[in-house]
Order: C-alpha cells, then structure tokens, then sequence
C-alpha cells in the first residue's frame, strides 16, 4: 500500500474544494468628515447590517471576478475599476500567485458613491480573501496598508478612515496616520437613521474641492475645518458619557460647518431640516457629501421608524435604522488591532 499517494489524493481533494469567505462592514462617519483629511480627529462607525462579501474559490483556469458591476477574466476589468484591480494584482504578485487559478464573487449591500464606504468596504473584503485564500497570516496595519492601494486610485487622497471603519467590529477614533482606536460607544437606547439622498456623491471631487478652498481661501476654509475637529473631540466625551442631546446638537454644528465648505446639497439640507422637524436630535450629511447620504440621532425607535418615512416623503430613495444596541465595546480582548 503506498501511503504517501493516498495523502497526496486527499490534500488534492481538499485543494479542489477550497472556499473561503470574507466579510466588511459599511461605514457611517459620525463627525469629522473632510477635516480628518487634514489631521482632525473624527468619529465612524461600522454599520453591521449593510455588508460586503468577497468569495473565493478554485477554478480549473483562470482568474475571473463577479460583481455587481463586472462579470469576466480579471486581466479585462475596465478602467473604472482599475483600483479593484490594480488591488487584486498586487497582492497576487507580492504572495507569488500572480498565476493562481480562482474565482472571486464580490457581494454586497452598500449602495455605491453614497457616502457609506462601498470602495473601501470593497477593497477590505478582497485582500481578508486572497490572504485567508493563500493561507498567508495578515495584521490589521498591512490589511489597511493594502486596501489603501484601492482608494487612493479610486478618490486621491483617503485618510484612511473609510478603511478602517469597514475593517472594524466597533466604532472608532480616528486621526490619520496617527490614532485608530475603538471608543466605548455609551448609546444603547439610541437609533441611527440613514437616509440616501438618491444623488450620486463623487468623494475625489469634494475632496478636491476642500483641497481647493484650503489654498485659495484658507481664511475661511481653515477655521471651518478646525472646527469640525473641535467638534469630534466634543463629541467624544458626549459619547463616552451617553449626552443624546448633546450628541445631537454637535451633529447640528457640523452639518453648519459642512454647507459652509460646500459639501452639501438642497437635498440633504432639506432631509436634515425634515429631520429636525420630525424631532431628530441631531442630523447632518455623511461622508463626503455632493450628494451622498445624511444621518438623524433619535432617542426611540418609534422616532426612528417616524422619521424614516417622513425623510423618505421628503424624496430619501432608500433608509436604513441601525440601533445602537449592540455598539458597545468593552476591553482589549475585542481591539479589532489585535484580532484580525
Ligand atoms: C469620505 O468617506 C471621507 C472624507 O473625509 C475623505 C477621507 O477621509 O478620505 C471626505
């Protein structure tokens, strides 16, 4: 009997069937949209219910994708996905399995260019996949180091936060190249609506746009975007003691601060003054505005549920109640940079 063949055979078979899974989150930013780019400090949080899945299994030939947006061989991707794939090419070089076969099916359920960090939970998704596909261990600073190679192709200058959120169980603190820490989230009774504007926002245009403005008009430029990041700091304590109402007010504040940049739009000023009439404790538009989507605090999901259809009444296409329920996070055993 030969042994050696009999576990060859079975380490084929298993070969044949591998599969694996990997999973990202949306992200919502709480405060410090724009201002984190310039070093402030900002609040986001992954939203659990609004996914992305990245599969990969083995194909007899071939590297194919399937998405929403591309069915085919990798190497024919369009240039509008050129960050997907330049992402996908450099991690099989640098692994050395630049002529792997395999197939990868990207699902998800993040509404793209609105503001909730589709590219980015995209990119999270991907390499989690190659590098659990390839059995090659990965630390959350090279996870983000990768995903990076995505985003900046895909809007210019990323802080980093979009990835950080999709790769995290837990809200966080965030300040570029500096903080990414998890902060204890003291909201249990509170509900996040989440409206969509129905407006594509383009993050590499209001990026640029601040860009722009910090130049040609930094004496009213700067001011605005050092005072978000008051704001967040105020925040903070606000979150860490449970202050609802405060929370609520400095959401208000930094929506003020972001038409003054002009990121927003008449359609998300008009849900967030919808917001404030249907008795939201705070709304203000999310991500890089230009479109995109806003966020209301309420203090009861009755207020919630009420405002969803009042905010989609007022022209919102599609909204989403997260609960903040389960957005506690406790101690060191969860830091998302220790477990991958
Ligand atoms: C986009 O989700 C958030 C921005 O602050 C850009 C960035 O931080 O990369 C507008």
């Amino acid at each position: 009997m030969n042994y050696d063949k009999i576990v060859l055979f079975e380490s084929e078979r298993i070969k044949l069937t591998k599969k694996v899974i990997s999973k990202s989150y949306a992200k919502i930013i709480l405060f410090g949209e724009h201002s984190v780019v310039y070093g402030q400090p900002a609040i986001a949080l992954p939203l659990y219910s609004v996914d992305v899945h990245a599969e990969i299994s083995l194909e007899p030939s071939g590297q194919t994708l399937s998405s929403r947006y591309y069915e085919g061989p990798i190497a024919d991707m369009s240039n509008n996905l050129l960050g997907v794939k330049t992402l996908i090419d450099h991690i099989l070089n640098e692994l050395g399995k630049s002529s792997a076969n395999f197939k990868m099916t990207i699902t998800s359920q993040i509404p793209s260019e609105r503001g909730m960090g589709s590219s980015a939970a995209t990119a999270i998704a991907i390499t989690r996949a190659l590098y659990q596909y390839f059995d090659v261990p990965l630390n959350r600073e090279k996870l983000l180091k990768e995903a990076l190679i995505e985003e900046k192709i895909t809007h210019g200058n990323p802080s980093g936060i979009d990835t950080a959120t999709a790769s995290s169980h837990f809200p966080i603190w965030f300040i570029k190249h500096k903080e990414n820490a998890q902060i204890t989230f003291n909201l249990a009774d509170y509900n996040l609506v989440i409206a969509d504007s129905g407006i594509k926002g383009k993050t590499a245009d209001a990026v640029s746009l601040i860009a722009r403005n910090m130049v040609d008009d930094s004496d009213n430029t700067k001011p605005l975007i050092d005072d978000l990041g008051r704001i967040a700091t105020e925040a903070k304590r606000a979150i860490i003691t449970g202050d609802g109402s405060k929370i609520g007010d400095l959401m208000y504040q930094s929506q003020q601060r972001l038409h003054d940049l002009g990121v927003s739009t008449p359609t998300l000023d008009k849900l967030v003054s919808t917001s404030k009439k249907a008795g939201a404790l705070g709304a203000k538009l999310t991500g890089s505005g230009l479109g995109g989507c806003m966020i209301a605090l309420t203090d009861s999901t009755t207020t919630a549920q009420r405002l969803a259809t009042e905010l989609r009444k007022a022209g919102a296409t599609q909204t989403w109640i997260q609960s903040f329920k389960n957005y506690g996070f406790n101690g060191e055993k969860q830091n998302d940079n220790v477990v991958q």
